[in-house]
């Protein structure tokens, strides 16, 4: 890909990129969400056409006009939301979309090239199971299969860990190794400096829509692609002094809920969370998490069981009364739920607390006060907005997510619950981040931190509750944990002993 321009109403997603991936590699594609990853390969896969710019393929200048065409040229992507119809077997899906007729040839001929397939790259899956049936990593599979059946050369992976318990991920990787043996190009995008030294051979970093460089793995290391991806250098150990439990900020009894679609999201939650201590949520998403999240906040009215916060029966209370017994959160959606995104950075930082001393005196605002709170929080939690005056939505995520831990945190909370408080944020706002969670921690605040990101989960947790269907499968002291266990229990294994 040769000099490639893509812009998008207010974004250059591709700024001039060029790029070049080998038969027999494992070529990462490495930057933060928004760097310009999916809009380069959705470009290369034919999904959109490029302002300007050149795709050669062996040295041969071709024009992607569709998928269609980029199947057609041996290109195959599996992208990071998977495009399977649900109702089909595994057979029927691979054979959809093939030119002519809807299924080309008999289902035998189908499922007997598929089984060749799906032996040659160690990609067991039954052709004759309906992808319903089928956990994640499964699905995923079938796409690979899919790309691979159409004869796809180069195969575009899209964040294909994003939905892996740990073990899947390493039987992914070993599926890259042996499509690189067969002599496939492999383009792996990821944000995520582990995976990307573990499986890759060389790694192309993009930044705000730029290529920063192009590097053999062999000659760089994890402190320089972070340093490349977000252009300052950053640290990566935390320090955390030992954990003083004192009484229970948070007890959830017997929780069950109902997803959006009516089905059981809930069954049978119970933990708790000390003051002074960080429990852990892990779990691939979409296990329970968000429900779990919404009902301890107020969002969402739980079925049965009880909430228990700083000392209150709080089970079905509203967001606000929940809030004003002290509890900060920050929320999954940041946009949508953190802030008002067309109000100033100032007006933000007040929100829900305006009616409160000491913004308030009377029904008036107290806007001295406010102006010197908000000068303040922009300066402590390092939020780099023009003027506290600018509109919120025009801040980048990482200070959009500052913000609203300035806001939250400055309530002086009992109880934190964070939701996925790093996704998508570059290295120095996760750090950032992460030590404020754990000052609150210092403090002898109870914190709930839901992730997905294990290492995350690992490095700040004292306990560490997995998530799986809609219910806990065991909680392990952090310092007994491992990956290995946290990822059974990821995948529906219930852990023997439970741990206090
Ligand atoms: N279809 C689209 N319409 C408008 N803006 C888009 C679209 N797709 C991506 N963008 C923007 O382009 C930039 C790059 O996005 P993307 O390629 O998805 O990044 P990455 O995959 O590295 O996270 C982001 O600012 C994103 O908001
Ligand atoms: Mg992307």
């Amino acid at each position: 890909m040769q000099d490639i321009v893509k812009t998008f109403p207010g974004v250059r997603a591709n700024d001039h990129v060029t790029f070049e991936v080998r038969a027999g590699e494992v070529h990462a594609l490495l930057g933060e969400n928004g760097a310009g990853k999916t809009t380069l390969m959705n470009t290369l896969y034919g999904l959109y056409q490029p302002d300007s710019g050149a795709i050669y393929l062996g040295g041969k200048r071709v024009r992607i006009r569709s998928p269609r065409d980029a199947i057609a040229h041996g290109i195959g992507m599996v992208h990071q939301h998977f495009k399977l119809v649900y109702p089909h077997t595994v057979a029927e899906n691979v054979a959809l979309g093939l030119s002519g007729a809807p299924f080309i040839g008999p289902a035998r001929v189908v499922e007997r090239r598929l089984r060749e397939l799906a032996a040659r790259y160690n990609l067991p899956v039954d052709p004759k199971a309906k992808v319903w049936q089928l956990s994640a990593g499964e699905q995923q599979r079938v796409e690979i299969l899919k790309a691979l059946y159409r004869g796809a050369d180069i195969l575009i992976l899209d964040e294909p860990t994003s939905v892996l318990t740990p073990q899947e991920t390493q039987e992914l990787f070993k599926v890259l190794e042996r499509m690189k043996e067969e002599g496939h190009a492999v383009i792996f995008i990821s944000h995520k400096l582990d995976e990307v030294m573990e499986v890759a051979d060389r790694v192309t970093v993009m930044r705000r829509g730029k290529v920063v460089g192009t590097k053999a793995i062999s000659e760089v290391d994890k402190p320089t692609l972070a340093r490349m991806m977000v252009g300052r250098e950053v640290v990566f150990r935390l320090s955390k002094g030992v954990c003083q439990p004192g009484e229970e900020a948070l007890i959830v009894e017997d929780l069950h809920a109902s997803s959006d679609r009516g089905l059981p999201a809930l069954r049978g939650v119970s933990f708790h969370v000390c003051r002074g201590e960080i429990l852990g949520i892990a779990g691939v998403a979409g296990n329970g998490q968000r429900e779990l999240v919404e009902v301890l906040t107020g969002l969402r009215r739980p079925r049965r069981g009880r909430v228990v916060i700083l000392g209150r029966e709080l089970t079905g209370q509203s967001p606000r009364k929940i809030a004003d017994c002290g509890v900060a959160h920050i929320p999954e959606e940041r946009i949508r739920m953190g802030i008002v995104a067309g109000m100033s950075v100032e007006d933000n930082l007040i929100l829900k607390k305006h009616h409160r001393q000491p913004f308030s005196r009377g029904p008036l605002l107290n806007l001295r006060e406010i102006r010197r709170f908000a000068k303040q929080s922009i300066e402590e939690y390092e939020i780099m907005t023009p003027s506290p005056k600018t509109p919120a939505k025009l801040l980048s995520g990482g200070n959009i997510q500052k913000l609203i831990l300035a806001r939250e945190l400055s309530g002086q909370p009992g109880l934190v619950i964070a939701a996925h408080p790093t996704y998508g944020l570059d290295v120095g706002a996760t750090e950032l981040i992460r030590k404020l969670l754990l000052r609150q921690r210092e403090a002898g605040v109870g914190v709930l931190l839901v992730s997905e990101d294990l290492e995350e989960i690992m490095a700040l947790s004292d306990r560490i509750a997995v998530m799986f269907r809609g219910e806990i499968m065991g909680i392990v002291p952090a310092a007994e944990a491992s990956l290995e266990e946290l990822g059974l229990m990821m995948a529906g294994e219930r852990r023997a002993k439970e741990a206090a």
